[in-house]
């Protein structure tokens, strides 16, 4: 990295966001070149040698690495605390690699069963192909948890907050039970972004995040990354180089450049997204509201002692379950449709029908994904205009 470099040592620090940077090349730019090349040139033959033999370091082929995506792995790794990452062309292939690459047939892994619906499926379905197993934890009952724990457990992987529950898990508590078992706890920190919770700092060797999410923050690229250990970072690594899930350059730029300002964007969502479910708590026609920063949320101590704020997201359900959900949905104006999240722009989606429609009706109640269930990535716009629109598609959906 550059002469720009910080003395940051692990953590969320504005500064190292900011100026961390891959080093000036002649043409002395102030903001990082874009990197658009499949490969790189050898100086000679001894150089290109030494390069595949891991004896120097250096870039030979984007598939196995590549400044820009360099960069931003070393930057997001200087905001976790971690010491290591590689970047993947999307969340569920960091989900993937962060397990496949670890695991082998045989093995087990311990989850907690509020996990997104893709990274459900990878259990439930494709793991089991290669003789992978799981067994499902419930986030809200920690006491389970250990009596769960066989002799070819290898991981535990959790979300927390969850996506859409908003469950929050004690991290601590888990960082705790994963050493006592010497288990290789993977967290998914993707509703959270490194500026308002840094799960290795409480145990956690492997940290995976979709940076389409917050970190991408406008609703432009896909993108993943795997952070941890340097140990364990190596296999992912290896597993990565030959199994081709790389993130594009481009996304990689675009994403490091958006990490320049996640502390600024984050301290807004999670502002506008407090006030908004303030609001909606004291609706006559809601009847129930989640955010992990409200008294009434069920784990509001543990999410103020492991997170700096309550996130950009809020889940409500309304009066008149899932026909009035559909027509409230139907009715908004401004507020965009869609299955993102993470975006300036606030968006509602319908987590039963779209992101967790896979999932079977049992298997979504028993993670508090009931039909009625809204779920609100709160954006950056002001938001009285926001609430003008909520309030609107409430009453017009009556
Ligand atoms: C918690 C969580 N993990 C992983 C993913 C998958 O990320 P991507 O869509 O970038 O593959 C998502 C997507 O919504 C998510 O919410």
């Amino acid at each position: 990295m550059s002469e720009e470099k910080t003395n940051h040592k692990g953590g969320y620090s504005e500064t190292a966001a900011i100026r961390t940077q891959h080093e000036r090349t002649d043409f002395r730019e102030h903001s990082v070149p874009l990197y658009l090349t499949s490969s790189f040139v050898f100086d000679d033959a001894e150089q290109a040698r030494a390069l595949f033999a891991d004896e120097v370091p250096g870039n030979i082929y984007t598939r196995f690495s590549n400044p820009n995506n360099t960069e931003f792995i070393e930057k997001l790794c200087l905001l976790e605390g971690t010491e290591d990452g590689i970047a993947t062309a999307s969340g569920m292939a960091a989900m993937y690699i962060s397990m496949a690459s670890l695991l082998k047939s045989g093995d087990h892994i311990l989850a907690s069963r509020s996990v997104f619906g893709s990274t459900h499926q990878i259990l439930n379905i494709i793991f089991p192909k290669v003789n992978i197993s799981y067994t499902y934890a419930d986030i809200t009952d920690p006491k389970s948890w250990e009596s769960k724990i066989q002799s070819n457990t290898k991981m535990i992987f959790v979300e927390t907050p969850s996506n859409p529950a908003l469950d929050i898990i004690d991290l601590e508590w888990l960082g705790k039970l994963a050493t006592k078992h010497k288990l290789i706890l993977n967290v998914d920190n993707c509703f959270a972004t490194p500026y308002l919770q840094n799960p290795a700092k409480w145990g956690a060797h492997l940290v995976t995040h979709s940076a389409t999410k917050f970190i991408d923050g406008q609703g432009r690229v896909i993108g993943g990354a795997v952070l941890g250990t340097k140990e364990l970072i190596k296999e992912v690594r290896f597993f990565a180089r030959h199994t081709g899930p790389a993130m594009s350059p481009f996304n990689a730029w675009v994403l490091s450049k958006s990490l320049e300002t996640l502390a600024v964007r984050m301290e807004r969502h999670c502002q506008n997204a407090l006030h908004l479910a303030s609001y909606l708590e004291n609706h006559a026609e809601v009847l129930k509201v989640k955010y992990p920063f409200l008294n009434s949320h069920p784990q509001h101590e543990l999410a103020k002692k492991q997170m700096r704020h309550g996130g950009g997201v809020v889940t409500f359900e309304i009066k008149g379950g899932i026909d009035r959900g559909r027509k409230f949905l139907n009715s908004l104006k401004m507020i965009s449709h869609s299955a993102n999240l993470g975006d300036t722009r606030t968006i509602a989606t319908h987590p039963a029908s779209t992101t967790h429609s896979k999932l079977t009706n049992d298997e979504r109640e028993a993670v508090g994904i009931l039909p009625g269930l809204i779920r609100i990535s709160v954006g950056l716009e002001d938001l009285k205009d926001v609430i003008v629109d909520l309030d609107q598609a409430i009453k017009n959906s009556q």
